[in-house]
């Protein structure tokens, strides 16, 4: 495996780093805090300073992009809390984001979305456990589990684009959209970041992906190892890792940071060993013979 031990302080940034919105520099490999509270969507909670621990050793890696949200929660444990805990008074440069629209339900699962006129509510949350005046990339959310399209997002986005306004957000980004809810977004403000499902195997948002790259805007994979829904086959990667040295996650990242320059990856864990290998895959450099065999 590519050797974690002497990872330096800039290791996420070996592949470069992005803009978000022009003004947010941001390491290209990043940290999504969704696995911090629990490891799976129905799993045990897991133990809150093993979550600080992570975090911690990710803005030590260089880590500077943390995606979390109000709604990554398990009993006690709150995604937001722990990055507060973990990281405040947070660092220059650290871009934290968040999303809002997903409502829990009483077993803790997102069960229904939010209104526009309950967006200000959920920002405001996310402001108080962050323990910030403002907040650098906030995400509408919108769909549920499923693939993405079929709703209108204009009143959601509109009362997003109003907090902005009002100096509560720096930049908006649109969450599980297809190409016509981007533009619907679009056509009401700036739209700096998508995140939408996106692995190695699974990019059904290809064109999406090259909208993106031709815009300048953010592409930000969520389940980038297959930790959702479509998991990764692994064995189709183990070519490649042996050639690098590496493992199948850091060659699953490694594509993904290959495959576009406004490619996010948020990989979450945790554990501070999966984290470290993670952060080492953004220095991992696939040949045009590797990204051939693993499109094959
Ligand atoms: N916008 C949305 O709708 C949406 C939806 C889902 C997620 N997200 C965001 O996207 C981020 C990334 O997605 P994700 O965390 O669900 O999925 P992921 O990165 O695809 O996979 C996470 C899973 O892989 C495991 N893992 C992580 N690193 C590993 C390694 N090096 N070796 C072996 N296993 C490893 C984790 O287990 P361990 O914890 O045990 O390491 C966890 O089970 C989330 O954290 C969240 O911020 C957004």
């Amino acid at each position: 495996m590519t050797d974690t031990r002497n990872l330096s302080q800039d290791a996420a940034a070996a592949a470069g780093t992005f803009a978000i919105g022009g003004d947010l520099p941001v390491a290209r490999l990043g940290f999504g805090a969704m696995r911090l509270p629990t490891g799976t969507f129905t799993g045990p909670v897991r133990n809150p300073e093993t979550g600080i621990a992570v975090l911690r050793r990710a803005v030590e890696l260089g880590v500077n992009h943390i995606d979390t949200a109000s709604f990554y929660r398990r009993g006690d444990v709150i995604a937001n809390d722990l990055v507060r805990q973990a990281l405040a008074p947070y660092p220059d440069g650290l871009v934290i984001a968040t999303k809002v629209g997903p409502l829990l339900g009483p077993d803790g699962i997102p069960a229904q979305q939010a209104t526009a006129g309950q967006l200000r509510g959920l920002v405001e949350d996310n402001l108080r456990e962050l323990g910030v005046e403002h907040l650098g990339l906030v995400y509408l959310r919108v769909g549920g589990r499923n693939a993405p399209g079929g709703e209108p997002v204009s009143e959601r986005f509109a009362a997003l684009a109003k907090l902005r306004s009002d100096g509560l957000i720096r930049h908006l980004g649109v969450s599980n959209v297809d190409a016509a809810q981007l533009a619907e977004a679009r056509a009401i403000a700036p739209v700096a970041a998508v995140q939408n499902a996106f692995h190695v195997q699974a990019t059904a948002d290809a064109a999406l992906l090259a909208e993106c790259a031709r815009t300048g805007t953010a592409f930000v994979p969520f389940f980038p190892l297959g930790g959702g829904l479509d998991p990764i086959d692994t064995t189709r990667l183990e070519k490649t890792a042996a050639r690098h040295g590496a493992t199948v996650q850091q060659v699953a990242l490694a594509a993904l940071l290959a495959a576009s320059p406004v490619m996010l990856p948020i990989p979450g864990t945790g554990s501070v060993a999966h984290l470290e290998e993670n952060v080492g895959a953004a220095r991992v450099q696939l040949t045009q013979e590797d990204l051939a065999d693993l499109a094959g």
